[in-house]
Formats: C-alpha cells, sequence, structure tokens
C-alpha cells in the first residue's frame, strides 16, 4: 500500500484563540503540525506527507527546523482555503500519479499513534475507504432554540475522527460530485458517503483527540507527559 497523507493545519483557529496559528501550538516542545506528522510518518506505507497550511504562515514552516522524525518524507507546503475542504482540495491536488490511496489528517490532533494509523489503512485496503471513529459516550440530543428535538440512538453514534483513507480516485471523484453540488462537508467520509460507497470504520482512540479550545491542549499535555 503505497499512501500520501494530507494533514490539514489551514484552520484559523478561532475557537482557541491563541496569537499564533493553532497548528504552531506547542504539545511537548514541538509544534502541533509537526507532532501530527511524526505519527503518519512513523508508518511504512505513508511515502509522503503534505502539510496544509494557512498562506500567511508558509514562511513561518518554511523556516522551522526539519530535524523531526519523518522530515524526509515532507512535500513542499501548501496553501489551504478559507474551508477545511478547501484545503483538503489544494493538497490532493499536489499528489503524484504514482500513489493509489490518501491517508487525511487533521494537524489539530496531534496524539495520534502509528498502530492506530495502521488500523485505518487495514481497513481501508480491505474496503477503499475508511476512517477512525470511536463510540460516543454522551447521549446526543438535537437542539432547536434551546429545545430538544430528537435524542439520537446512542448504539448508532460514533464520533469520527482522522485519519481518514481512501483510494485517491474515490476522494476526487467525491469531491468533484460535492464542488458539483455546492456541498461543503465537516470530513472526508461525508462526501464519499455522498456517492453511495460505504465508509469503513477503525477502532479509533479517544486520546486522538481534536485539540479546538485551550483546555484540549491541557488535556493533550497529560496525555502526552504520560507517555513518557
Ligand atoms: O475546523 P475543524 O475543527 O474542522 O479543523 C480540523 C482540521 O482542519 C484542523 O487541523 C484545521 O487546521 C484544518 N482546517 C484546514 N483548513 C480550513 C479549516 C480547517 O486545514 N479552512
Amino acid at each position: 500500500m503505497r499512501v500520501a497523507a494530507l494533514v490539514l493545519a489551514a484552520g484559523r483557529g478561532e475557537r482557541f484563540g491563541a496569537p499564533v496559528p493553532k497548528a504552531f501550538l506547542s504539545l511537548g516542545g514541538r509544534p502541533l503540525v509537526v507532532r501530527a506528522i511524526e505519527a503518519l510518518a512513523a508508518r511504512p506505507e505513508i511515502e509522503r506527507i503534505v502539510p496544509v497550511l494557512p498562506a500567511a504562515d508558509l514562511a513561518r514552516w518554511n523556516a522551522l527546523a526539519r530535524d523531526f522524525a519523518g522530515a524526509r518524507k515532507l512535500a513542499e507546503a501548501v496553501a489551504g482555503g478559507a474551508q477545511r475542504q478547501d484545503s483538503m482540495r489544494a493538497g490532493l491536488a499536489t499528489l503524484p500519479a504514482d500513489l493509489e490511496w490518501v491517508a487525511v489528517h487533521d494537524a489539530a490532533r496531534p496524539l495520534l499513534r502509528a498502530e492506530q494509523v495502521g488500523r485505518v489503512l487495514d481497513a481501508a485496503a480491505r474496503t477503499g475507504a475508511a476512517l477512525l471513529a470511536v463510540p460516543v459516550r454522551d447521549t446526543l440530543k438535537r437542539v432547536d432554540a434551546g429545545r430538544i428535538t430528537a435524542t439520537l440512538d446512542r448504539s448508532e453514534t460514533w464520533a469520527a475522527q482522522t485519519p481518514q483513507v481512501f483510494r485517491i480516485s474515490l476522494l476526487r471523484a467525491a469531491l468533484a460530485k460535492a464542488d458539483a453540488d455546492g456541498f461543503i462537508g465537516t470530513d472526508e467520509a461525508q462526501l464519499v458517503e455522498r456517492l453511495g460507497v460505504p465508509v469503513a470504520v477503525a477502532e479509533g482512540d479517544v486520546r486522538n483527540l481534536k485539540i479546538t479550545w485551550p483546555e484540549d491542549l491541557e488535556l493533550a499535555e497529560a496525555i502526552w507527559r504520560q507517555r513518557g
């Protein structure tokens, strides 16, 4: 399996509210985007890693020391766009024709581990499309104007994580359909689902959390320290 990885780091991180872009916040002394790259690079199947950064931060990225694990797999960083889907499109456009698979990962998930990547790669190799997900622990409510309108069946609810892994041709077709329909999704699987193609679920880990709020980074630091 020959895989390219897109590391999406072009979000503004407005909810976090830090003075530096979220991808450059530090976890264990390294930027989140570097931590995400290290986890992906630990897998031999992943041959090439494309960071997708805000256009305004490309110079900051290029100035960063490349003395981390996996740096030799790095491709030139590309500028992302306004929506996550735009950033993914920009990364996807740079992939060479000799690779068959793409793993799309949030830079905001720096605690990813190589064995989790292995599980989602295996699931995708069997089926063509897969993501990491965890069963939801809370009961989810649909709420409108402060009132509950529905309760989702918890036994059927999962929280999608990344990486999400696809045959590149499949993700390109899914993106083309979304673009033609003017549809914007919040993850890649949603675009593939719209083609009517099933997406397999591989076992994720709650520790592969997405850093959105400052308290998420505190939790991530605690998990990082515990790893030793
Ligand atoms: O905003 P959201 O939680 O969906 O962000 C998930 C990941 O997607 C983050 O790592 C963020 O940097 C990235 N993203 C992006 N381009 C955007 C918005 C989000 O690369 N326009």
